[in-house]
């Protein structure tokens, strides 16, 4: 008999294939009406699988009486209740490292296009408006200050990529970070003040709701930019609206926002502004290595007992 797993996210379709050909799964989405599936099956299922945009909460769990492990696609925990899994016993796997690369060459792609405004100048060539004169000067990127909000493995892929354009480092944490190079800044307006662009690389969750808000916004100044690649919540959304609307910061460059996969309209009438569909870890090669996390996580699991890569307790 199959381990019976309940797919509850929303995977990619050959990451379900090939956990159908070892498990016995069930996708809740496709239940005519999910709640009585929970409370006729629930009992039995052993294992589940989830994404980070869709989480994990305490309901689901308590639905799910005999489950052992849930194995998520994506690093960001914030929508998974990891606590009240590992109170009842149940480990979580999720996808860290394999997406550091594409992460941080995202926040770079966007740092690069907000500064120098290529999307700006995309649209300015296509609305043929080159011929009238030329597209305004920008902002130079190498060598200049990069304040990073958070130092966890992709805030280090970030702050290594930077060397390459010879640029300051500078972070904020709640504690510093042991064996990096860069200096811990501990107030965070200070590092806004102090930095050129702000990259937001923190998780997301309760602790760090609007941590950007418009004292920070305004610490940063006409001059700064704002980059997020961590998550929408992490930003005061209405506060960065007003900020980019009024000049009280030079530009955004954004991966992420409060209500996806609704972005305000304000923030789409706004030249200075680049919006991206949250893609940061989006290419086939990386959304593969994740793919390929959350079964080996499984794997591993039901023939060891241990996850590859489990959530810590929060
Ligand atoms: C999503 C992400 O997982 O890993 C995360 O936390 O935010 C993304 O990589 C991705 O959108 C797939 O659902």
């Amino acid at each position: 008999m199959k381990p019976r797993l309940l797919n509850v996210g929303r995977l990619p379709a050959a990451l379900v294939a090939r956990l159908n050909a070892d498990y016995d799964v069930t996708t809740l989405a496709d239940q005519r009406d999910p709640q009585l599936h929970l409370a006729a099956h629930g009992a039995g299922y052993i294992g589940a699988v989830t994404s980070a945009p869709v989480g994990f909460d305490a309901a689901l769990l308590e639905a799910l009486p005999n489950l052992m492990v849930v194995s998520s696609f994506g690093v960001g925990l914030d929508k998974i209740n990891v606590a009240a899994a590992l109170a009842r016993g149940v480990a979580v796997g999720y996808t860290p490292d394999v997406l550091n690369d594409c992460v941080a060459d995202t926040a770079f792609g966007l740092l690069i296009d907000v500064a120098r405004g290529f999307s700006a100048a995309d649209r300015f060539v296509r609305r043929g408006a080159w011929p009238q004169g030329p597209f305004p000067l920008t902002r130079k990127v190498s060598g200049a200050r990069l304040g990073l909000v958070g130092m966890g493995r992709i805030g280090r892929t970030i702050a290594q990529r930077s060397t390459g354009f010879e640029m300051t480092v500078r972070y904020h944490s709640r504690r510093p970070v042991a064996d990096v190079p860069w200096a811990h800044e501990p107030s965070l307006i200070e590092l806004a003040r102090w930095a050129d662009f702000l990259v937001l690389i923190t998780a997301g969750g309760a602790g760090t709701r609007h941590l950007i808000n418009a004292d920070v916004l305004d610490a940063l100044g006409p001059e700064g930019f704002l980059i997020n690649v961590a998550r929408g919540s992490v930003v005061d959304e209405a506060a960065l609206v007003s900020a980019l609307q009024q000049g009280g910061i030079a530009g955004a460059g954004l991966d992420v926002y409060e209500n996806e996969p609704q972005v305000p309209a304000a923030l789409m009438a706004l030249d200075n502004v680049v919006l991206l569909p949250h893609v940061a870890s989006g290419t086939l090669q990386t959304r593969q290595a994740m793919a390929d996390r959350v079964f080996d996580n499984l794997q591993a699991f039901f023939t060891t007992g241990q996850l590859i890569s489990a959530a810590p307790a929060p």
